[in-house]
């Protein structure tokens, strides 16, 4: 197994880690087990992903996932977790207002044990993430594809492919930062558009679908490990296949993102 530090991530610690050009491990985890092995392997972020709605519970989309749902798998991964930071996804709907955004954030928080929230949206969002900042919330921004908007968007499709698209993505990224977001997940982007915007921001980035050039990584966890049945997104790597144990997979998921050899070509657009 991998010596790894079991000082808790924070997110001074990530941002240095970008400064440095330290590239950040990150998967989704919903549950004790995983978050032994992950912690174990040295997975640096964990994202407590309302994809659980479709990994664990079997639904068409994220969209059914609740408030108590968060709540309980993230307490579940906070009652073991020691040294990952823990990003909880705010669900559909739940963050329509700055004030009902605030309510629940503060459960997810108090209840689930998050050290930040996660949203998805961009300008859009800029009120209800300055709202949670002030209330000494950290926001984790979600821009690109949006899985909560997917009957909006008719589907699952890479984002910012022709100018006016990567511009609004680019100024969707800078008001995240100026509305006080600490980290952003870039989700089904250009590579280069990424690669850009990484640049273009302080915060450090974390591309799922977005190529090398973010400042971190992250799959979801059933995803690489090859148990999501249906077709596999272009982006994921099935790192179970070619590892004699799960605890062996991860480490080389980590390992694979440390030295940038993961996302190769064949998995960016
Ligand atoms: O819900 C989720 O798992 C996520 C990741 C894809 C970043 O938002």
């Amino acid at each position: 197994m991998t010596d790894v530090s079991t000082q808790p991530v924070t997110l001074a610690s990530l941002q240095q880690m970008k400064a440095q050009g330290e590239k950040i491990a990150c998967l989704t985890c919903y549950d004790s087990s995983f978050t032994r092995v992950l912690e174990g392997a040295g997975v640096e972020v964990f994202i407590i992903g309302d994809s659980l709605g479709m990994v664990l519970k079997g639904y068409e989309s994220t969209v059914p996932v609740t408030v108590a749902d968060m709540i309980y798998h993230a307490a579940d991964v906070a009652r073991v977790g020691q040294s990952a930071l823990r990003v909880v996804d705010m669900p559909f709907m739940s963050y329509a207002s700055p004030d009902q955004a605030l309510g629940n954030a503060a459960r997810l928080m108090g209840e689930g044990g998050g050290h930040m929230v996660k949203l998805e949206g961009g300008a859009d969002k800029a009120a209800v993430v300055e709202r949670l900042v002030a209330h000494s919330i950290p926001v984790c921004g979600h821009i690109g594809l949006l899985p909560q908007s997917v009957h909006q968007l008719g589907g699952y499709k890479v984002q910012g492919r022709d100018e006016a698209g990567a511009r609004a993505l680019l100024e969707d990224a800078r008001a995240l930062e100026e509305a006080g977001a600490g980290l952003l997940v870039m989700e089904c982007v250009p590579a280069g558009l990424a690669t850009r915007i990484s640049a273009a921001v302080g915060i450090p980035t974390i591309g799922i679908g977005a190529g090398p050039g973010c400042d971190g990584q992250v799959l979801v966890l059933y995803d690489m490990l090859g148990i999501t049945p249906g077709r596999r997104p272009r982006f994921v790597r099935d790192f179970l296949r070619d590892s004699g144990s799960v605890a062996a997979a991860i480490e080389a998921y980590v390992a694979a993102v440390k030295d940038g050899s993961f996302p190769a070509a064949e998995h960016t657009y």
